[in-house]
Parts: C-alpha cells; structure tokens; sequence
C-alpha cells in the first residue's frame, strides 16, 4: 500500500491536512515529522493511526530517509530557509531503484507577486494558468517559491490554532493602540480557509493514489498534467481589502484590551515595520528598520501590497471553496490568539 510522509502536521495548514487525510483514507499508513517529543504525544493522542518521527528540516537527514521510503510526500512547513533538505527530500524520491517515482506537494507563499505597499487598489490579478510562464521566471531571489495565498483560521491543529499572520496583526496594533493601514488601506489580498487549503492537496493525494495504485501514469482529468514544474496551484476564497479586515479586527483587539482604542490610523509601511520590530517598546519613528528579509519586514510590507490571485488550475479541476469567509472568524480569532501567546510565554 502506499504511504503518505507529512512534513508541517502540526501546522495550521498541515494540521487540516492531517486531519483530512485521516477522515478520508483512514487506511493509509501517514507518518508525520515532528519537531519534539510532547508534540509527538499530543499528535497521535489525536490520531493514533498517525505514525510520527522527530526530526527538523533544518537538519534534513530525518527528512531524506523519510522521503525515500514514502510514495507522496506533503510539505505544509516552511519552504524558506529550508531548500537543502527540500532538495535532498525530492532527490530521494526519484532515486533509481524506486519502483515508481515519488509525488511532492508543498506549500509557498505569494510573496512574488507583492507590488508596492502603498495601500493602493490598483493590482493586476495574477492568474495560475494564463501567467504561469511569467509566473515561473520571476526573480527567484524573491521570498517563496511558488505558491498559494493567506491562509484563513480553523483548528485541527493542536499546537498552531490559528494563521501564522495573526500574531504581526495584533502585535502591530498593540504597538499602535489602534487599528492601522497603510495609507488608505484599499489594497486587497486573497484568503483561504485551511481546511478548503487541505481539500485541494486531498485532491491532489487522490490522484496520486489512483496512478500508484494502478501503476498507471497520473491522470489527467483536465487535460493538463497536475504534477511537473508548472504544476503549481493558487487556492482562494476571496480578496479582502486591508481597511475591510482592520475593520473587522479593531472591534475583538478592543474588547479584549489589546488596543485601548477602535480609531484606525492611516501609516507609511516603513512605520508599520518599525512598530511591528518595537513590539511593545515605545515607538521610535526613527528606529533602525529590521533587515530586508526579516519576518517584519515582511509583514509589514503584506500589510500594503496587493496580492490578487486567480485558481484557474484547482478550479477546472473542480475544486471550490465551501468555507467560511476570513470576515466571519475574525471574532473568534483574537481570543483564540491571545490564549496561545499567553500559553507560549508562560
Ligand atoms: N498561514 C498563512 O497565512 C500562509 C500564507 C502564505 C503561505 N504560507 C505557507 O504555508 C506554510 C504553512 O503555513 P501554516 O500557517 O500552516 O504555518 P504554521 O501553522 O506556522 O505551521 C508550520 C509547520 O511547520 C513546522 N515547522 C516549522 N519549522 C520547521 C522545521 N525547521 N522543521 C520541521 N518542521 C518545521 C511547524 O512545526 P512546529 O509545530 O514544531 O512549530 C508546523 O508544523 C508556511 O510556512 C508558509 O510557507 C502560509
């Protein structure tokens, strides 16, 4: 029988692809790579058909032995900073020998098609077969490989309840003691629910499982491949302008004290990345900005841009997202946020 190894199970998109691996093909012998023991305890008290190893992809060795011995391996951690062992992971899978070659889905990140974070509405909408060849030679220096787009709440995951994103939102804000955008905040980004995020790689493991199971090429019920170096996939609900989410998001940071009030002030990205570093420090607006490619820079440069996506490749496929929209968890959120920082720090 084929198995399935699971980089990222106990992240917030893993997690929803753990879980719907396990309600779908309950059968299916999955081993999930974990980074410590009590992780690992907590994972298959949940799922106890789930295999786990320990290891770290920063490492690698744990994550080539692994990928050697599994027919599909799924990556839901993080590709940046973490190429060697990707590398190492897909050589592994198509080493000779192998009976039949491996099958490898992963996520990324958007960061590639940001434009400038200035706030503005003005975007071009970037569509995963009609650009796939622009898309394919951008400036491979940018953050992220390929990828799929802001990813909305809900918790199969036990150890990341909630998008990876929040934890900027709400510490740029207490930093600010108000809502914020940049500039008039019109800029919009695309959002999709993990579990709808989880559907699609579903999709993808199913027919993955149909060739080795047939030992049959993979089908093509599209008519395009759904594996090679184009196959890559975008995956959205909705765009939502950053002065829309804001808004959405003053009223739960206020009531629960995180700002003291529900004005929205209107900021340069510079000024948020400078907020977003002093944490609770005050605010310098002098301050050194943090590198580049540091988390804050980041986000704080996603809090401006637009990133506006097309999923023609998941939807020809057939694939729709039936979750709720990132507008309606928003109250949820918060609470759920500030219980896990307040776990992690003490
Ligand atoms: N969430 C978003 O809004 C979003 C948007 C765009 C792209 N993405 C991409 O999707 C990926 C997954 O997102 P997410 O929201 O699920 O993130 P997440 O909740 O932070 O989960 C990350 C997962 O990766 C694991 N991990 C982190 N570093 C690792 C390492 N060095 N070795 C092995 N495992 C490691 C984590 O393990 P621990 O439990 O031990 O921490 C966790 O299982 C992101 O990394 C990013 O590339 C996410």
């Amino acid at each position: 029988m084929p198995s399935v190894f699971l980089i990222g199970g106990t992240g917030h998109v893993g997690g929803a692809v753990l879980d719907q691996l396990q309600t779908e093909h309950p059968d299916l012998p999955v081993t999930v790579l974990v980074r410590d023991e009590p992780k690992a305890t907590r994972l298959r008290a949940k799922y106890p058909r789930a295999q786990t190893v320990l290891g770290d992809l920063s490492t690698g060795d744990v994550v080539t032995s692994e990928s050697r011995r599994a027919d599909i391996v799924l990556n839901c951690a993080p590709d940046i900073t973490h190429e060697p062992a990707i590398k190492a992971a897909l050589d592994s899978m198509s080493e000779p020998g192998r009976k039949q070659k491996g099958f490898f889905v992963q996520t990324t990140g958007t960061s590639d098609l940001y434009d400038e974070p200035t706030g503005s509405p003005d975007a071009r909408v970037w569509d995963d077969m009609d650009d796939i060849k622009e898309i394919m030679n951008f400036d491979p220096n940018l953050t992220h490989e390929k990828g799929q787009s802001h990813l909305e709440r809900r918790d199969p995951s036990i150890e990341h309840p909630v998008p990876l994103t929040t934890g900027a939102f709400v510490t740029t804000a207490r930093a600010f003691n108000s809502g914020f955008k940049i500039n008039t905040g019109e800029n919009q980004f695309g959002w999709v629910h993990c579990v709808d995020l989880a559907r699609a790689f579903l999709l993808l493991v199913d027919n993955a499982l149909d060739s080795l199971n047939s030992n049959q090429p993979p089908a093509e019920p599209a008519g395009f491949p759904l594996w090679g170096r184009e196959a890559y996939y975008y995956a959205v609900l909705e765009h939502v302008a950053f002065r829309d989410f804001i808004a959405g998001l003053v009223p739960p940071m206020h009531k629960a004290g995180v700002i003291g009030s529900i004005d929205v002030v209107s900021v340069s990205s510079k000024d948020a990345a400078r907020v977003c570093l002093a944490g609770t420090q005050e605010f310098n607006p002098d301050m050194k900005l943090p590198p580049l490619d540091s988390w804050q820079i980041h986000m704080a440069v996603g809090m401006g841009v637009n990133m506006r996506i097309r999923p023609s490749r998941l939807t020809k496929l057939g694939w729709k997202p039936r979750e709720v929209s990132i507008m309606a968890t928003l109250d949820d959120i918060i609470p759920l946020y500030l219980a896990w920082e307040k776990a992690l720090s003490g």
